[in-house]
């Protein structure tokens, strides 16, 4: 048996985290895991309780996580980057909100491929700009594809591209040749690009490349948003980190006085899990492929669709055979389970569910199966 077996639907309400709240349905929607997280972060931070480290962030602290962050993006992905290029934030949309507040004037354009993380949609409007949705495309292999020709006919009039890789909903991880197609119509238009690889660490790390680290040009116009809270769990504990590199570094530094603090905790959690958080990962993301296999199994003889996520623990479910408006509302009112509804993730999309699977295999299988009961 895995560690990561075990938590029962009745052990996951018990411990009445936001993703299991409901009285009945099993939960697969908000970005959290069923794993609580790696044992080496469990020790740091029970020690730091009971230190009553519980004040503001100590320089050390605040170093030795910049040090960690360095060094992890460095032997999990071979870039190459300074701590003093990396800084500590309250959470990753942190990072976007600087920028769309203090980089972008009022009434700019920013672009969002769609399906998309529901806060890149709707986050820019409160800062009084514009976003314009590019769909993207599914390929003859049934693989999810950036609209590159859409992206570069947005880009004409755009100030800013949100970029988000591994892509929440659909687990791509993209490869050298979509980023650097990405950084051309980027660097050709003038955009600035603020690059969430929030999911990095659920990803093969032999698989992800960080943007910037393609081309010193794509630094010039990148702020790379990453952070532990994903991978191991610990976004309750608000501490994220942006990376910035080249040109970018003196542009960001007014701009990131506007970032949330980091919170002391988060930051000894994220430090730890980059320090020596490796190997949990590695058992974390395999468990997590294993899941993917089952699911994709099930999936495969049922009138429900997904293409194989590559990375992070979402799913993005076809549920159209359903034929009812509201896939996500039906599966919760008569499945169970519940999930992200495909329309809070872009137009065109309502049609579609986001599945979280960061669960034990078997909630996973009872709850694939009664959405298949459902679906036929
Ligand atoms: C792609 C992506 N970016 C950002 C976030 C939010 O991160 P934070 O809580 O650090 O703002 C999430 C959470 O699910 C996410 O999936």
């Amino acid at each position: 048996m895995s560690q990561f077996d075990g938590s029962s639907e009745e052990t996951m309400r018990s411990r009445r985290l936001l993703k299991w709240e409901d009285e009945a349905a099993s939960g697969h929607w908000v970005a959290e895991m069923d794993f609580g997280t790696a044992p080496a972060i469990e020790e740091a931070l029970h020690k730091a309780l009971s230190d009553g480290f519980l004040g503001y962030m100590p320089r050390w602290l605040d170093e030795r996580t910049r040090v960690a962050t360095a060094s992890m993006v460095q032997r999990r992905f071979g870039w190459k980057i300074e701590p003093d290029t990396v800084q500590l934030a309250s959470s990753v949309l942190d990072g976007l909100r600087a920028m769309l507040g203090h980089m972008l004037k009022p009434g700019s354009t920013v672009i969002v491929p769609t399906p998309a993380y529901m806060p890149f949609l709707f986050l820019p409007s409160m800062y009084g700009h514009k976003v314009v949705q590019v769909p993207s495309l599914i390929d003859e292999d049934g693989v999810w594809r950036l609209d590159y020709e859409g992206i570069e006919a947005a880009a004409a009039d755009a100030d800013l591209f949100v970029l988000c890789n591994p892509w929440n909903p659909t687990g791509r991880v993209l490869t050298e040749h979509e980023l650097r197609r990405v950084g051309d119509i980027a660097v050709r238009h003038d955009l600035l690009v603020f690059n969430d690889e929030i999911h990095a660490p659920l990803a093969d790390p032999s698989a992800h490349t960080p943007y910037v680290s393609l081309d010193p040009e794509f630094a010039n116009h990148t702020v790379t948003a990453i952070a532990a809270s994903k991978g191991f769990n610990l976004a309750g504990l608000h501490c994220a980190q942006m990376i910035t590199t080249g040109e970018m570094t003196k542009r960001f530094e007014p701009v990131s006085r506007w970032l949330n603090h980091a919170a002391p905790l988060g930051a000894l959690g994220a430090s730890v899990a980059f320090e020596s958080g490796d190997e949990w990962l590695a058992d974390l993301n395999e468990y997590l492929r294993g899941n993917v296999d089952l699911i994709d199994s099930l999936l495969a003889d049922s009138a429900l669709n997904w293409s194989k996520p590559e990375g992070t623990y979402l799913g993005w479910i076809d549920a159209a055979a359903l034929g009812v408006e509201d896939p996500a509302e039906e599966f919760l009112k008569k499945a169970d389970v519940r999930m992200n509804a495909g329309a809070t993730l872009g137009k065109g999309y309502e049609k579609f569910v986001r599945f979280n699977f960061a669960s034990s295999r078997d909630v996973v299988q009872r709850s694939i199966e009664r959405m298949i009961n459902l679906a036929g």
